[in-house]
């Protein structure tokens, strides 16, 4: 089984794992929050710069870390889409000179298939078919997870994806940036029943709602509102309790949908992928949903959730193991649909 040197640089952590299959060698994660949350959130200038100040230190400590030498390294990856165009440059060409210079086989890696991976290095005995619930600050979806490389997507947001929604809401709580630990933190001390909010659901054009798909930009101006009155009449905001709410209106919406698209498409796995599945309510609510239906339902931990390079090399590394490779002339995408990753290799 190859062993794969990755980079990941889509956002805003400066990244490097060395993994064996589905093995850790050893995971590196340099993150720049610190800088961003001066600016309530990502300045992707900013993230480029310092990802190419921490780049080479990085590769050079996960080597440390891994205590291996170029000599036994299969492979070089990096992210290569979607993310921050300036971001991801500096990992791919990163990765790409490094493999050059080594002579070994290079491989771009899709971020998000690096999330559905994430759930390999935890649960190592894991195959699919499964459902991967994926929800990062980019995206929320819903993906039919048939094999390396093969995905197909079920449902998806209209509008804010899951993490998004959490950093808006605490962006209007005045309470800083990554708004999603922030906010689950507070929710321990609040209660999620204070306030009644709307879940979001898409309809259908032949009427009804859509069973898969969400949308959280009417939640998220519902908090506004909530938070506009309670300032017009003078009254303190119940900050825990608003958080709570919020929080437990999320993790139903996203159980919901998750163990109904499980059950129609006859999956008995579900897979929680991206920084929203460290969050303890949706965590709470789908063991519980999944046991009611007899559904297996697994999350990565805590470390694997947000961003890292473990997940990309543990993709990189299933890819690689089929004689998939990634021509040098591959270039990064702000955008890229799950569907077309097979298009990175050769
Ligand atoms: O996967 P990720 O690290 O980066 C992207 O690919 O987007 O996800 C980052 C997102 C942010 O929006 C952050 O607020 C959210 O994940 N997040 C959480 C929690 N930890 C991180 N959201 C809710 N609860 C958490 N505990
Ligand atoms: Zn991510």
């Amino acid at each position: 089984m190859p062993t794969v040197l990755a980079i990941e640089t889509s956002c805003d952590e400066t990244a490097v794992a060395i993994v064996n299959n589905r093995e850790v060698l050893s995971n590196i994660v340099a993150s720049q929050i610190s800088v961003h949350k001066n600016y309530g959130g990502v300045v992707p200038e900013v993230a480029s710069r310092l990802h190419l100040e921490t780049i080479n230190e990085a590769v050079a400590l996960g080597l440390e870390k891994a205590q291996l030498d170029w000599g036994e390294i299969d492979g070089v990856a990096a992210t290569c889409a979607p993310g921050l165009v300036g971001a991801l440059l500096v990992g791919l060409t990163a990765a790409k000179t490094l493999a050059m210079v080594n002579s070994l086989p290079f491989l771009g890696v899709h971020h998000l298939e690096g999330h559905i991976y994430a759930n390999y290095l935890t649960e190592t005995t894991l195959q699919p078919p499964f459902l991967s619930l994926l929800v990062s600050g980019g995206h929320t979806s819903l993906i039919h997870v048939k094999d390396c490389g093969m995905y197909e997507s079920l449902g998806s947001t209209r509008d804010d994806a899951a993490g998004e929604a959490f950093d808006k809401v605490a962006r209007l709580l005045k309470l800083g940036y990554p708004g999603g630990p922030i906010i689950d933190q507070l929710a321990q001390k609040g209660d999620s029943s204070a306030f009644k909010l709307p879940e979001g659901r898409v309809s259908l054009p032949e009427g009804g709602y859509h069973p898969y798909d969400t949308s959280f930009s009417g939640l998220k101006t519902a908090v506004l509102r909530l938070v506009q009155q309670l300032e017009q009449k003078n009254l303190e905001i119940p900050v825990a309790d608003v958080a709570a709410s919020f929080q437990n209106t999320v993790a139903r919406a996203l159980t919901k949908r998750a163990i109904n698209c499980a059950l129609d498409f006859g999956l008995d796995t579900i897979t929680v992928g991206g920084g929203v599945a460290a969050n303890s309510a949706l965590r709470e609510h789908l063991v519980s949903a999944a046991q009611t239906h007899n559904l297996r339902v697994l999350f990565p931990s805590l470390k694997f959730c947000t961003d890292n390079a473990a997940m990309i090399g543990c993709c990189a590394a299933d890819h690689l193991s089929r004689g998939h490779t990634s021509s040098l002339n591959l270039g990064v995408e702000s955008r890229l649909s799950l569907s077309r990753v097979m298009e990175l290799y050769r």
